[in-house]
């Protein structure tokens, strides 16, 4: 597919993100959470709706693709197929259910295991970051180029890998070197949120030593395309087909990444 092509098939995906984020927004204040994996990593039943929704309406657009959702519906994703749509329906479901207002929906498509477009909307912002491999970044249609930042001058995003207990003090000395080498700290609770905000140019890096594919497949795109560098902790490219450690940041930020994980032994 050639770039004129992605773009529109981006606004299609764009259309499905900002109906999702509908849904996010128009949820009852009762979400009747279960647990998954561990007692931290939450489910609700939007985010299996909104999943369901999203597959309904993204695979239309493209009846060959494969869809891997971070939802459990009982489907094959086949994954093996040159299409395929990588879709967290709420990324930040912890934030979701206590109400603090910073979740997305993220929607990734790659092509023969590359991204190619990737979409995350935020509705409690209305902020919809775009980007079409090639083509550059938007922040709602407007081009997003991220500045250059020294570390000292940055904001570090810190992803806490909750659902990893044998990561957690690798996470914070790394949290705590960088604490002293840069100018602060956040935590947000949405890897595909921080992803953005390293674009934006909002957050100089950010890094989380442990990841599945729809936390970063959207936003690792997003990224790279307003100018930023995206690999593992060891420098090394993402695997879109498996969890793995993410550091990105800008051009002079995310060496500091790296430098941490190393001071640090982070072996991944
Ligand atoms: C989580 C969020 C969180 C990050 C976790 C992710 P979820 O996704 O992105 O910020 O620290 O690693 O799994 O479970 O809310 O979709
Ligand atoms: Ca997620």
């Amino acid at each position: 597919m050639n770039i004129e092509e992605l773009t529109a098939l981006a606004s299609q995906i764009e259309a499905a993100a900002r109906d999702a984020g509908a849904m996010m927004l128009g949820a009852e204040a009762d979400k009747s959470v279960s647990t998954k994996s561990g007692r931290k990593d939450l489910v609700t039943r939007y985010d299996k709706e909104i999943q369901r929704f999203l597959e309904e309406r993204l695979l239309p657009l493209l009846p060959e693709a494969g869809f891997l959702g971070e939802e459990a519906l009982g489907h094959d994703a086949h994954t093996e197929r040159d299409f395929l749509f990588i879709v967290d329906p709420i990324d930040g479901t912890t934030n979701f259910v206590k109400g603090c207002n910073q979740s997305c929906v993220s929607i990734g498509l790659g092509i023969r295991g590359e991204m190619a477009v990737g979409v995350v909307f935020n509705p409690y912002r209305d902020e919809m970051f775009t980007a079409v491999r090639g083509g550059g970044a938007l922040l709602n249609g407007a081009p997003l180029r991220i500045p250059d930042c020294a570390p000292e001058d940055a904001l570090v995003l810190v992803g806490s890998s909750p659902y990893y207990r044998e990561l957690t003090d690798v996470t914070f000395a790394m949290a705590r070197l960088l604490f002293d080498r840069c100018l602060d700290l956040r935590r947000s609770g949405s890897a595909a949120l921080d992803l953005c905000d390293v674009a934006a140019g909002r957050a100089g890096c950010y890094f989380e030593c442990r990841l599945s594919p729809w936390d970063f497949a959207a936003g690792g795109l997003i990224v790279r395309e307003a100018g930023g560098v995206v690999t593992d902790l060891t420098g090394g490219p993402l695997a879109f087909a498996q969890k793995c450690p993410v550091a990105a940041g800008n051009p002079q930020c995310h060496p500091a990444l790296l430098q941490a994980a190393k001071d640090c032994g982070f072996s991944g």
